[in-house]
């Protein structure tokens, strides 16, 4: 009997040590000193002893259960307290460690081409005007004097609607009509910023959306002086004082007479480069004096009024500016091109 009461002291101790937390402990317990223990089990056996051996028996076995109950309460106790320990660290809030850095968005290259443009314009007193993406074919076309099926609304196929009038506006002139009857009988003096949409074959140099900056100025005894000075201060102030430029004529049913403006090539200074193809110009838009027909759709008078207008495509601009040579790059959402600029 008190050899096996050694052999069940020895296992409890063993048992004991293969407790890691207080569930097992728990459950130790139970099978130890609890109401139908191990020690229990043993001290009903006592009646199997001789009178002699009862009283060390009771001796032995009261010291066992002492020393389990001890050890039990003290393990607990760290058990406990280790518990604890590790739910506050696990849930611990250090106001020292440094806060996680969010992740800095930038501007994109084409709007801050733009910003630049309405910097300098704005110094010029034209506002930024704003109009919409999807138009009619009259305010896109036929009030900017293109009647149906002329030639030149075939160098900008459109995106149609389930609406045979309503399309995604092809360039931003759309919206000189608009400013025009919005503003009159003031003089107006506006940019229109916006993307275009073209249905295009998709090549490095041609893509089915792109921006444009169109601008608009009517008033009293505007004259073609007033367009070539304020384009070429436009130009100097966007690609550096020393620029000349020149103007080409050319054809926009909108304006007449029209021109094309060419700068200096600012890479090579007009030396000749790959960039300007050895010429030593560089075409960055469109302009003209706006023609008699598209006043008049406006609302002014043109046997008082005059004006004139422009149009230019900022990828074009930051192409040249940045050596770009991939048009699809600004609408792809590449940020490994995005985040060089
Ligand atoms: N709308 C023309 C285009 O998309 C650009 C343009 C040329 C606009 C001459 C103008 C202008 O206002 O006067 O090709």
């Amino acid at each position: 009997m008190l050899a096996q009461l050694d052999q069940l002291y020895a296992d409890a101790l063993a048992q004991l040590d293969q407790a890691t937390n207080t569930a097992d402990l728990d459950n130790w317990y139970k099978a130890t000193l609890g109401r139908k223990g191990a020690v229990y089990l043993l001290t009903r056996q006592v009646g199997q002893l001789t009178a002699e051996e009862r009283p060390l028996f009771g001796q032995r076995l009261n010291q066992i259960k002492n020393d389990l109950e001890a050890r039990y309460q003290q393990r607990l106790d760290n058990l406990k307290t280790a518990e604890l320990e590790a739910q506050i660290a696990a849930s611990a809030l250090d106001v020292t460690l440094p806060g996680r850095r969010p992740v800095r968005g930038g501007l994109h290259i084409i709007t801050q081409t733009l910003r630049e443009i309405y910097r300098i314009f704005g110094d010029m007193g034209f506002q930024v005007y704003r109009s919409p993406d999807v138009e009619t074919d009259a305010y896109n076309f036929e009030m900017l004097n293109f009647p149906p099926h002329h030639p030149a609304r075939e160098m900008q196929d459109s995106f149609y609607t389930t609406r045979p009038d309503v399309i995604l506006r092809t360039h931003t002139s759309a919206g000189q009509i608009r400013a025009m009857r919005d503003y009159y009988p003031e003089p107006v003096r506006v940019i229109l910023p916006g993307m275009c949409y073209r249905n295009e074959q998709i090549t490095t140099r041609s893509s089915i959306q792109f921006t444009q900056v169109e601008g608009l100025a009517v008033g009293k005894a505007i004259s073609f002086a007033d367009l070539k000075g304020t384009l070429t201060e436009f130009a100097c102030r966007l690609f550096g004082a020393e620029r000349q430029t020149r103007f080409r004529a050319s054809y926009f049913p909108f304006t007449e007479p029209s021109a094309e403006m060419d700068v200096t090539c600012f890479l090579c200074s007009g030396k000749g480069c790959q960039v300007c193809k050895y010429t030593g110009w560089l075409e960055i838009l469109g302009s003209g004096m706006v023609h008699p027909v598209v006043l008049r759709n406006g609302g002014y008078d043109p046997e008082k009024y005059t004006g004139f207008a422009f149009g230019m495509g900022p990828e074009r601009i930051a192409m040249l500016k940045y050596g770009i040579d991939d048009i699809r790059l600004f609408w792809g959402n590449d940020l490994r091109f995005l985040q060089q600029f």
